[in-house]
């Protein structure tokens, strides 16, 4: 039987980037523990998908069409929020791209699309959580960050690093700012996740694991699953005096202090 600190029951979460992936398992994790859950992705039937699997558990699941870069989706998809829910509790901002190439070969339109993609949006998707939850007197906002945004990893992800420690110093801040009115900010940073994506990079270049691998001690890449249990403490009473921290979810990768593993990706500028 679960702790009833752990317990997310009635409480409304929203989840970007919930149609596949940490988003998917976050979203998800909440609903067993208890929540009803708004699902925010680009990929409106990947997040039905999920949708109906959280139905089918007795809870409420509101799927949304959103891009997370776009500043009028991201106040648009909290307009529906109140619409339907009219309150927030939990908020899980996952979703967000990178990236890769060549720092000295990078288009300043690329740089600042990845800032807008994973800065601004997160930034905004905080500003209109945090205003309802100020008002609430109570609320949770986690910020998806990575590994890349505390040590560099070498592999070509420059924008996406630079975008990930904004997020990680944006988490701080506005932890800070709002400690006093019930509102509480934190950061997850992931490792390596099998993702699609990644097992597609993976099939291309196979040496690619093991230099995943070099950077784990536990000697595995994370399954998406794994995000289940820090994000439930984070969003409960389990964490309630725990606010601007920044939390690894990376096998061991930061206390070895590894980020990437020089010189960077195998073959990667081939
Ligand atoms: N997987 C990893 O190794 C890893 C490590 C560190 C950080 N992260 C970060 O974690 C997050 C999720 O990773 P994942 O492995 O679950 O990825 P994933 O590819 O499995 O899922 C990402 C989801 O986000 C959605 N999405 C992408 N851009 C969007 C946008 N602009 N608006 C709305 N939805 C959008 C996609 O449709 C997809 O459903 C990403 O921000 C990623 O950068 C991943």
């Amino acid at each position: 039987m679960s702790h009833h600190l752990f317990d997310l029951s009635d409480r409304i979460a929203m989840v970007s980037g919930a149609a596949s992936g940490m988003g998917r398992q976050m979203a998800i994790g909440f609903a067993e523990a208890g929540a009803n859950v708004v699902l925010a992705d680009l990929n409106l039937e990947g997040v039905e998908v999920t949708a109906h699997e959280i139905e089918a558990m007795g809870r409420r699941a509101l799927p949304i069409k959103c891009d997370v870069s776009d500043v009028a989706h991201v106040r648009a998809l909290y307009e529906s929020i109140d619409n339907e829910f009219r309150r927030v509790d939990v908020v899980g901002n996952v979703a967000g791209e990178g990236h890769m190439g060549r720092p000295e070969e990078l288009p300043v339109e690329t740089l600042q699309e990845v800032l807008n993609n994973l800065v601004v949006g997160r930034f905004i998707s905080c500003q209109e959580a945090g205003r309802r939850m100020i008002e609430q007197g109570k609320g949770s906002i986690i910020n998806f960050g990575s590994i890349g945004g505390w040590n560099s990893l070498g592999r070509g992800h420059t924008p996406y690093g630079m975008a990930m420690a904004a997020g990680i110093q944006m988490s701080r801040e506005l932890s800070t700012e709002w400690a006093s009115r019930g509102v509480r900010v934190n950061a997850i940073l992931p490792a390596q996740v099998w993702n699609q994506g990644l097992k597609d990079r993976v099939a291309a270049v196979p040496e690619l694991e093991d230099t995943f691998l070099g950077g784990i001690p536990m000697g595995r890449l994370g399954e998406p699953e794994e995000i289940k249990g820090p994000a439930i403490f984070l969003a409960s009473d389990a964490s309630s005096f725990v606010t601007g921290a920044i939390l690894p979810m990376d096998g061991g990768n930061l206390a070895l202090n590894a980020g990437g593993t020089y010189p960077g990706s195998p073959r990667m500028y081939a």
